[in-house]
């Protein structure tokens, strides 16, 4: 099952906030439906959200097909759902180019980046699996963090696809799964694809992450990633910032693994990426109880900026580039080794 697809005029996402519980996949006909979807977390990732917003357009050009003015407000509905992953973004404004075209010519485009997507993840997965089996000694371990599988993305994943390619060839000793706080994506999501893939995995909190890499138990850590700036800063799930200094302390490669469509060379530096700020309750409260004193102020950043000299490797479905080294995602394709 794929975790965002389009059948029958409607788009349909597995909604991520059931699992591990339940998995059950969401019908969405309505341009609403899907911008609280995303808002809420039922479909999230970049590339998933890079679908998302491709699809979306596709709905709305059908919903209200001959009224651009409608389709282009729905778009911008899409568009500001999420802030921070630059696909959600990205997917709008394609399926939005071919919108003169017609309907049909939104939906072709936008299935289009679902299967661009697949072959990406493939690709760079690739790439990962023989670069860290390069450059880690015997078994790889690996840290990660947050959710970068098949559940957000179209199918097969990024960082969790790297694993999966490790581990397809017999490369791969263990995974150690940090929770993810505050909506517990490692727990909840990284997990239960590590065991359907049946991968060994180990559950740990965000703040204990430091200590597996400095004992030695993971020797890679592999994330994805929203947004990639010109520079080769890396915005990701919060925590991650944390993750590259413990990595660079332990003389560990911090690698990202990312489709091109998350590297954003309009943006100069992570400095300027809009970051999500989500709401008190998700850290004032746990589940139904509350934790916090009421009234308590937060500040619930949803992602942080690595900056690129802690990044070790960016590898995508093209290239991979090492910013820690000098190299930029807007080098000459020569500069940015392969
Ligand atoms: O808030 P989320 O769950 O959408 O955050 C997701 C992440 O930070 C992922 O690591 C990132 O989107 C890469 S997914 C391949």
């Amino acid at each position: 099952m794929r975790t965002i697809d389009w059948q029958q005029d409607r788009v349909v996402a597995i909604d991520q906030t059931r699992l591990p519980h339940e998995l059950v996949q969401m019908r969405i006909d309505t341009v609403e439906g899907l911008v609280d979807a995303v808002k809420r977390l039922a479909i999230r990732g970049a590339p998933a959200l890079g679908a998302a917003g491709a699809l979306g357009v596709a709905l709305a050009a059908r919903l209200h097909a001959g009224d651009p003015t409608t389709v282009g407000a729905a778009a911008a509905a899409i568009r500001k759902a999420r802030p921070t992953a630059v696909n959600l973004a990205w997917g709008v404004d394609r399926a939005m180019g071919r919108l003169p075209e017609g309907a049909d010519a939104v939906l072709t485009e936008a299935l289009a980046v679902l299967e661009e997507d697949v072959a990406a993840n493939r690709a760079l997965s690739e790439r990962g699996a023989l670069w860290l089996m390069r450059h880690v000694t015997g078994p790889v371990t690996v840290q990660t963090h947050c959710n970068a599988g098949a559940l957000a993305c179209v199918e097969w994943g990024t960082a969790l696809g790297v694993v999966r390619a490790l581990h397809e060839r017999g490369a791969l000793a263990h995974v150690y799964a940090a929770e993810t706080r505050p909506l517990l994506q490692g727990a909840r999501l990284t997990v239960w694809e590590l065991a359907q893939m049946n991968v060994a995995h180990t559950l740990v909190v965000d703040s204990a992450a430091a200590t597996v890499l400095a004992r030695g138990l993971a020797k890679a850590v592999v994330v994805g990633a929203d947004r990639v700036t010109a520079n080769g800063d890396v915005i990701n799930k919060v925590g991650t910032f944390p993750l590259a200094l413990a990595a660079a302390h332990a003389g560990v490669p911090m690698v990202v693994a990312a489709p091109e469509s998350t590297i954003d060379l309009s943006t100069p530096t992570g400095a300027e990426v809009d970051i999500e700020i989500r709401g008190a309750d998700e850290i004032a409260r746990w589940g139904d109880v509350k934790v916090a004193p009421d009234g308590t102020e937060t500040l619930n950043y949803a992602f942080d900026v690595t900056p690129a000299a802690l990044v070790t490797a960016i590898v995508t479905e093209r290239r991979v580039i090492h910013p820690a080294l000098g190299g930029r995602p807007d080098d000459d394709p020569p500069a940015a080794d392969r």
